[in-house]
């Protein structure tokens, strides 16, 4: 595969909770899905309630062959039509990054291919240009162009282990703005989730019981809860206190209702979209960007889609955000930003590969 040439590219993820593997058209003007396949780990988790990273290595060792499989079979591509490969080498946990990390360099030794090293929060990124009009079902298609016209765009990373707020100068070049001093926003819906009975993962689970109809006799918070750090007057978040906060008033409950549980649920998703979206529109007003991007896990979350999508409206900016399939962490995202990093010479071998827990954002 040449850099001008249409070809194909392998991505592989596995940072966290799903084993998952995409295969990507790579040509001058862009990059296209073409497969994109997750094997969810929620189930094993929901024992524990939450992620034991001894579980989700163990677990990613024995899908990611299938998972490869799978992807390749659903883009009627054999391993030899490979002419990249795209991995996730951080921030993650370490054992289940080292899963995808190693499988990916061994396929790029064996084919003398190049290897590319994604960050996962920079892959997050990249997802929210996918536009949604492809035809392939899979889920769209990035085309360099628009990505350069959206630019300076300000994003807003909302993951299970981050929430930050970037400024995207231009494709590979960013600047963190705000972030998050204790929390992240799906930590804040996981552990809240938790005091409520509610199953993990807790975003889906506390948006589900926040739509549910109201019955008769609904109940009210007898206090609202806190919007941490809204008129701090910085673009930093907070959501700590929230947990706290709400745990206060469940402990004095005993036993939740489900009139109860569901106020909770509304409550909570309000207070975490309320500081989101106002910190974003603030943002996007002082850094004067040309767009403003929504990525990570709890962009899945409709509220903050519609409320983020009402208010950078009233500012006259373009609201790039994930198809709903690529919100949650999967491997076409890690392809999206792979392709766009191979088709601007950045390529590594896989020897210079090393996963990193800890990695701060990239692009
Ligand atoms: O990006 P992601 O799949 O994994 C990480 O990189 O962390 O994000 C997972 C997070 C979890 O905290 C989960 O509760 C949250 O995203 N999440 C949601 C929704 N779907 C997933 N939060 C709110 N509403 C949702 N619908
Ligand atoms: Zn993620």
């Amino acid at each position: 595969m040449t850099q001008s040439s249409v070809g194909k590219l392998l991505a592989i993820e596995t940072s966290c909770d799903e084993t998952a593997a995409a295969v990507m058209a790579v040509d001058k003007k862009g990059v296209r899905i073409l497969s994109n396949t997750v094997a969810s780990q929620i189930l094993l988790h929901r024992k524990t309630l939450g992620v034991v990273p001894e579980i989700a290595s163990r677990a990613h060792t024995e899908k990611i062959l299938a998972v490869l499989e799978q992807a390749l079979r659903d883009s009627k591509t054999t391993l030899q039509d490979i002419g990249v490969v795209a991995v996730t080498y951080g921030p993650g946990l370490v054992g289940s990054l080292l899963v995808g990390s190693e499988t990916a360099k061994a396929i790029a030794y064996a084919r003398g291919i190049p290897l590319i090293a994604i960050n996962h929060l920079g892959g997050h990124c990249f997802s929210a240009f996918a536009e949604k009009k492809s035809p392939v079902q899979a889920g769209g298609q990035i085309l360099i162009s628009n990505i350069k016209k959206s630019l300076p765009a300000l994003a807003l990373i909302v993951s299970g282990g981050h929430t930050e707020l970037v400024v995207i100068r231009n494709m590979f070049n960013y600047r963190i703005v705000g972030r998050t001093v204790d929390d992240a926003a799906g930590e804040a819906f996981d552990k809240i989730a938790r005091l409520l009975g509610l199953p993990y993962p807790g975003g889906p689970a506390i948006e589900a019981a926040a739509s549910k109809p109201l019955a008769t006799d609904p109940w009210i918070l007898t206090t609202k809860l806190p919007r941490p750090m809204i008129d701090s007057g910085d673009f930093n978040f907070s959501f700590a206190g929230l947990k706290t906060a709400a745990l206060y008033q469940v402990r004095a409950l005993k036993k939740l209702s489900k009139h109860q549980q569901a106020a909770f649920a509304r409550e909570t998703q309000q207070a975490i979209v309320d500081v989101l979206a106002s910190k974003t529109y603030r943002a996007a007003l002082q850094f004067k960007v040309k767009s403003v991007l929504l990525a990570g896990g709890v962009s899945a979350n409709k509220l903050l889609r519609q409320t983020l999508a009402q208010k950078i409206k009233q500012l006259g900016l373009p609201f790039h955000i994930a198809p709903q399939q690529l919100t949650t962490d999967n491997a076409a995202m890690i392809g999206l930003a792979g392709g766009l990093r191979y088709l601007a010479g950045k390529t590594t071998n896989w020897y210079d590969v090393k996963v990193n827990p800890n990695a701060k954002l990239d692009m």
